[in-house]
């Protein structure tokens, strides 16, 4: 069913009546609320706010603020739009640094514009490619789902970090897209989320989509990883990715690589799951900007300080896995093994 279309379905980021809707994450997993947005800027709060998350839904929910700037402007002529699309583009583009698919949605809806010769052509190649974005991000979770259940067996206990799932993308998700795609054939799969501090991504939203689609999901706390692994509780790992570069880098939420570390000691499958939108094939891993985020998302539990005042704090959203500690990156044109300089050519040139 196409995206515009799927008016019934639970969607993280949806396009109604000239606005974008989305599930307010902060909010989860007390209450299932939405986020109407009608300006660029509101988009671009929203995504600095964790409202939406998740490399691919930051990369649709920017894509939509284009198509918001553009719908609300006032415009006469092709040049004086496409100047306040520069506008948003920067506000958009300044919003979140690791995640490329930010980047890579806010460039190719700009290129179609560009290519238009009126007001109403760019206002519509900007909403359609957005659109466009959405129903592909579907389609790509799916096939990934496919290729990677084949990675799982009946009977797996899964560990999993931060929250791939339906809430990082439109819908289904790229992590527990495969972990979906493995029951619906019928595997039993128990999966364990790491709790996921600071903000919690794994006990909040992992569990709660999961126990909503009937998974059977156990939260850990993030220093148990170890532990777990060491007992034979974890038969696999599979994660998702904010980038994954060329040489098969993995950059994702911070932990992954301790538990990248952790399963390559015990000899246990460490997957991520991408889609090629978050493929970085320019960067080398120092020149990748590792977002840092407020001090307080440390210090503070709830209303409740948890760090002595005068404390020196860091809090390093994401962290870098090396291909070394990869089994395989899953993507919707199959799974990608090592050496991966030569997988991921062979996929995207
Ligand atoms: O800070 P977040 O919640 O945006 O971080 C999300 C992650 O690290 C996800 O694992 C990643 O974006 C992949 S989502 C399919």
């Amino acid at each position: 069913m196409p995206y515009a279309m799927r008016s019934n379905e639970l969607l993280t980021i949806s396009w109604k009546d000239n606005a974008v809707v989305m599930i307010d994450q902060t909010k989860l997993p007390n209450k299932l609320t939405f986020v109407k947005c009608t300006t660029y800027e509101k988009v671009a709060d929203c995504i600095k706010r964790l409202v939406v998350r998740g490399a691919p839904a930051i990369g649709v929910a920017a894509a939509f603020g284009l198509a918001l700037a553009a719908i609300k402007s006032k415009a006469s002529n092709p040049s004086e739009l496409l100047v306040e699309l520069e506008t948003a583009f920067k506000v958009l583009t300044n919003t979140r640094p690791t995640a490329v698919n930010l980047f890579y949605a806010l460039e190719r809806v700009m290129q179609k514009a560009k290519s238009q010769s009126s007001v109403k052509a760019i206002r519509d190649a900007v909403l359609n490619e957005a659109l466009m974005m959405a129903e592909e991000d579907i389609q790509a979770n799916k096939q990934m789902g496919s290729f990677g259940a084949s990675l799982i067996q009946d009977g797996d206990s899964v560990l999993t970090h931060c929250n791939a799932g339906a809430l990082a993308t439109v819908a289904y998700g790229t992590a527990l897209g495969v972990l979906r795609a493995a029951k619906q054939q019928g595997k039993r799969i128990n999966v364990i989320t790491t709790e996921t501090r600071p903000v919690l991504q794994g006990s909040r939203l992992t569990a709660f989509e999961l126990k909503r689609d009937g998974i059977d999901v156990s939260v850990i706390p993030d220093t148990a990883v170890g532990s777990l692994i060491a007992r034979g509780m974890i038969k696999k790992v599979i994660v998702g990715a904010d980038r994954v570069l060329r040489t098969g880098h993995v950059f994702n939420k911070i932990g992954t690589y301790q538990v990248a570390v952790l399963a390559n000691k015990h000899k246990i499958p460490f997957y991520a799951a991408a889609p090629l939108s978050s493929f970085d094939l320019k960067s080398s891993p120092d020149q990748v900007t590792i977002e840092e985020r407020s001090f307080d998302e440390v210090v503070m539990m709830g209303s409740k300080r948890v760090v002595p005042k005068g404390v020196r704090v860091f809090n390093p959203a994401f962290d870098i896995t090396p291909p070394e500690l990869i089994s395989g990156i899953i993507t919707e044109k199959g799974v990608l093994t090592p050496p991966y300089d030569v997988s991921i050519k062979m996929v995207l040139g």
